[in-house]
Formats: C-alpha cells, structure tokens, sequence
C-alpha cells in the first residue's frame, strides 16, 4: 500500500467525546501544563494558515501531497480544538482555537513573512529540491512535536490530559512517517537535493513555532517540557532519525541547539548560534 493509502485509510479526527471530563476537571492542570498547553494551541492552530501558503506553490498541486496536505491539515485542526477543550473543562478562561489562530497570525513576526516569500522563491527556483527540504524539514518537526506531546503524557498527574496527549502522538508519529518516506525518497534521487537540504535544515533549523513565538518562549517551552537529560535525549534521537536520510549523515542540527537552550535559566532567550538565522 502506498504511504498515501495507508493515511487515507486511517485518517480521522483525535476522538475526544469519550473522555472522562469529570476527572479532568477534578485533577486539574498544574501552572506548567497551562502554559504547555497553551502554546500547543498556538502553535497547531497556524497549521491552517501555514497551509494556505504551501497551497500558493505549484509543487503543492502534485496530486498525492495535495491529499496529505488536506487530511494533515484537517488533523491538526482538531488538535489545537481538543486541547482548547481540556483547558476550557478544567476552567482555564481561552478563546476557541479559531479565534486564537487569528490573533496569533495577526501578531505573527516578521519572520514567519519572510520565510513565506522565501518559500516561495525557493519552490519556483529549484521544485524537486525544495520539495525534498519541505518534506526533511516536515518530518524533523513532527518527531520533535511527537516528542513533546509524549513527554507532556509522561509527566503529568491527569490521566484524561495523559490519555488525549497519547493520541495526539500516535497521529503526529503518523504525519512523521509520511514525511520521513517522502524525504527518504526525494533526497535519494540527486546528490545535489541532498547538499542543498542539508545545508538549509542545518543552518536555518528552529523548532515549529520560531514565525509566531519568541525565541525565548520555545526554549522556555522546550526546556521546561524536556526536563534536564531528556531535552538532549529528544534532541540526539531526532538527529539520529534525521541523519539517517539520504546525504544527512552526522546530521547535528537539534543537538547544537538544545546545547545552546539548555544551561541558559528559565525566561531568558537562546543566544543566536554563529551560524543561525533564527
Ligand atoms: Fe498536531
Ligand atoms: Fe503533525
């Protein structure tokens, strides 16, 4: 079965009606996981809008990434909708995910424009090599993003909070897979397509999020949600799956940024790396 077959056939929204909201409600979230789960809305809920600017770009017409797109789109949606749900049934006061997608895009930085117009040079200058660093880029910010959802899963009291988090992730290891076979597949077609990805992904790599949040709030997100050894853990495994692609081997580009996050105290922003635009 192709890579977009077997998504068809498992697609759906994260199912929610099941859960016990009583007993999210009676445990509650501690501070940190409001402030996690706040930046998880923020940031799926840009998914639509980061959409409609791959959507502008002609390699986005290809028939099989259209319907990926689609399907991965719809998902996230329903991501930042469910975890606006489990923070408004356990009485935090947010916006729906809609109305804080727009806000959020309204504020958006700078950056996050003109990332969208280089995007966009790129994708008509050189199509089949920027369609292999889409899709690197895709599945390096899906494993760190599965990463975080699990390690929230992991550290938290409230099993409705463990329980909804576990099945985001299954979704997000999903989206991960799709992008990693389509990396694995683009970069092995020309030497070239793997110089050119790995220089961009090594010297331009932010976690998801960089175009909309401060670079202080993503390492205050990063480090708090990966406490201590387990920011570096996460770090060396997606590397690890990253360096794996075609031309990527020694891939460092995670690591070197949770070495520059990681001694800095809480609530100050990353030093810009020499080589880093972000
Ligand atoms: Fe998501
Ligand atoms: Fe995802």
């Amino acid at each position: 079965m192709s890579d977009i077959a077997q998504h068809l056939a498992v697609s759906k929204k994260v199912e929610i009606e099941d859960l016990d909201w009583a007993l999210a409600r009676q445990v509650g979230l501690t501070q940190n996981e409001v402030k996690w789960l706040k930046h998880f809305v923020d940031v799926e809920s840009q998914t639509v809008h980061y959409f409609l600017e791959v959507a502008k770009l002609q390699v986005s017409r290809d028939p099989e990434i259209l319907t990926f797109l689609t399907m991965w789109n719809y998902e996230e949606y329903f991501h930042a909708y469910a975890v606006t749900r489990l923070l408004r049934e356990c009485g935090v006061d947010v916006e729906s995910a809609t109305e804080r997608a727009q806000k959020v895009r309204s504020s958006a930085r700078v950056k996050a424009k003109v990332e969208d117009a280089v995007q966009q040079g790129m994708a008509r200058l050189l199509p089949q090599s920027f369609t292999a660093l889409w899709m690197t880029w895709g599945a390096l910010q899906e494993c760190l993003v599965a990463q975080a959802y699990e390690s929230v899963g992991e550290l938290t009291k409230n099993p409705v909070l463990a329980e909804l988090f576990r099945r985001i992730a299954k979704q997000e290891r999903r989206h991960f897979a799709y992008y990693y076979h389509q990396a694995k597949e683009r970069l092995g077609q020309s030497t070239f397509t793997q110089k050119y990805v790995r220089f961009i992904v090594q010297k331009f790599f932010s976690p998801v999020g960089s175009g909309v949040k401060s670079d202080e709030d993503i390492a205050d997100f990063m480090r708090t949600l990966l406490p201590g050894e387990e920011l570096h853990t996460a770090m060396a495994y997606t590397d690890r799956k990253i360096g794996a692609l075609p031309g990527m081997a020694g891939f460092t580009a995670c690591r070197d940024y949770g070495n520059r996050i990681a001694p800095l105290p809480v609530g100050r922003p990353a030093p810009a790396a020499a080589h880093a635009a972000a």
